[in-house]
């Protein structure tokens, strides 16, 4: 069984595609069979995904009733399971929740990004799946954090020790279907990626 690995956060535009694009191609490059399930209406990594067109990867069309299924015939069938939810509150955050084997809530290192937090690292509470937050777009000089982290409260044990900074390769790479460390191989953005990556492989080889 591979491990999936659902990426959440109400708050809109908090990085669930972006990190997950970038991990998604990092794991492929390194021989994992990769899984893409997009639950977002939205369909940006299905977007993203289609310009890409990697073999490597696999696109799983999924919704509503569908989505614990198709995660679980996926899992059986790839080393990660990457799945991608709305940016609202969606009755599908459960369902992928249940299935899963590590929650990412990527969140910018704001107050009001860390109360939207709340509502996923409930949800992985209650369905007692392990949850980690990736500080996402963080600045090089960042005043405030200690407001932030009181207002994720305990949750503040769970943030990754990798975090990644506001960098143009992030949002540029994927108007092409690719993704940082493939545009700019020796960036700062390619080093977080391959730290993040690490870290996570790690959790998961643990848990
Ligand atoms: N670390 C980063 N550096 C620079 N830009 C970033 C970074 N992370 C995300 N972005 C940009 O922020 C915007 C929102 O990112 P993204 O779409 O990944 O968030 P999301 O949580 O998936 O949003 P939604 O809730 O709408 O699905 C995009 O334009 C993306 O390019
Ligand atoms: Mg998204």
């Amino acid at each position: 069984m591979g491990h999936v690995i659902t990426f959440a956060q109400q708050k809109g535009g908090a990085g669930k595609t972006t990190t997950l694009a970038n991990l998604a191609a990092a794991w492929a490059a390194a021989g994992r069979r990769v899984a893409l399930i997009d639950l977002d209406p939205q369909k940006s990594l299905t977007r993203w995904a289609g310009l890409r067109e990697d073999p490597a990867m696999d696109l799983i069309d999924s919704r509503d009733y569908r989505a614990g299924p198709d995660i679980r015939a996926a899992s059986r069938s790839h080393d990660r399971v990457l799945v991608d939810c709305p940016g609202a509150a969606s009755t599908l955050l459960d369902s992928a929740i249940r299935e899963s084997g590590l929650v990412i809530v990527p969140c910018q290192p704001s107050v009001m990004d860390a109360w939207a937090s709340a509502r996923v690292l409930e949800a992985a509470a209650r369905l007692g799946t392990p949850v980690r937050i990736l500080l996402n777009r963080v600045p090089p000089r960042l005043g405030g954090l200690e407001e932030v982290l009181d207002a994720l409260g305990p949750a503040r044990d769970r943030i990754l020790a990798p975090s990644l900074g506001n960098r143009v390769a992030f949002s540029q790479a994927m108007i092409t279907g690719r993704t940082a460390p493939e545009i700019a191989r020796r960036s700062t953005a390619a080093t977080e990626i391959a730290a993040l990556l690490a870290e996570i492989d790690d959790i998961l080889a643990a848990a």
